[in-house]
């Protein structure tokens, strides 16, 4: 039987180059799982890591990552021309939270809550307003942002590498 520390014990902190390996690997049963990201880019690596990010974190137990969260300057652009009609606040002023993933067997244990709160944290340190967006069809994640206030601003279709994706925009106001 497998024992797990009590849930103080799974700390946040930056992503480093040597967790990429082991986030590529979550990523992966992520989208075997859960269809997130609901097209596999034939980049996995440079998904997670993607260079633009302002800033990323790992949920770590030990060695191993439990789970993953980014916070990028943009998204897709039906994504941020809804976010600017929406709002009025113009395109650079959003902080954008991305790459939220919690491995299957550790969810249910605020850890996707955790790590939202990290991202938004540092969004509005740096001055910028947090958004977000989601694959309309996944109702974990939708039960998460809206049970910790983020206010839906609509519905878009984006353009991904493998094909289109409805997904609900959110921001935190
Ligand atoms: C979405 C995800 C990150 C949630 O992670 P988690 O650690 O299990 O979530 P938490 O334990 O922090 O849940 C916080 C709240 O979100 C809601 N929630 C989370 N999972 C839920 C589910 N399966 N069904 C309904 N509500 C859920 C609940 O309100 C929960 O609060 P509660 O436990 O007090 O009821 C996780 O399911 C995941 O990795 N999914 C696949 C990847 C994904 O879809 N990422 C989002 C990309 S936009």
């Amino acid at each position: 039987m497998t024992t797990r520390p009590p849930d103080g014990a799974i700390v946040i902190r930056r992503r480093s180059a040597d967790d990429l390996d082991r986030c590529e690997a979550l990523l992966r049963i992520v989208h075997l799982q859960d269809s997130y990201p609901f097209y596999l880019p034939s980049d996995v690596r440079g998904f997670v890591a993607d260079p633009s990010a302002l800033a990323s974190w790992v949920a770590i137990d030990g060695d191993e990552v439990l789970g993953h969260v980014a916070l990028h300057p943009g998204s897709t652009e039906p994504v941020i021309r809804l976010a600017t009609e929406a709002t009025g606040w113009p395109a650079a002023g959003f902080g954008v939270i991305s790459r939220l993933l919690v491995a299957p067997e550790t969810r249910g244990r605020q850890l996707g809550l955790r790590l939202l709160a990290r991202a938004t944290e540092e969004a509005l340190m740096l001055g910028l307003r947090p958004l977000l967006d989601v694959d309309t069809s996944k109702p974990a994640a939708i039960a998460l942002y809206e049970g910790a206030g983020w206010r839906r601003l609509g519905q878009v279709t984006s353009v991904f590498e493998g094909g289109s994706l409805d997904e609900f925009v959110y921001v935190l106001d």
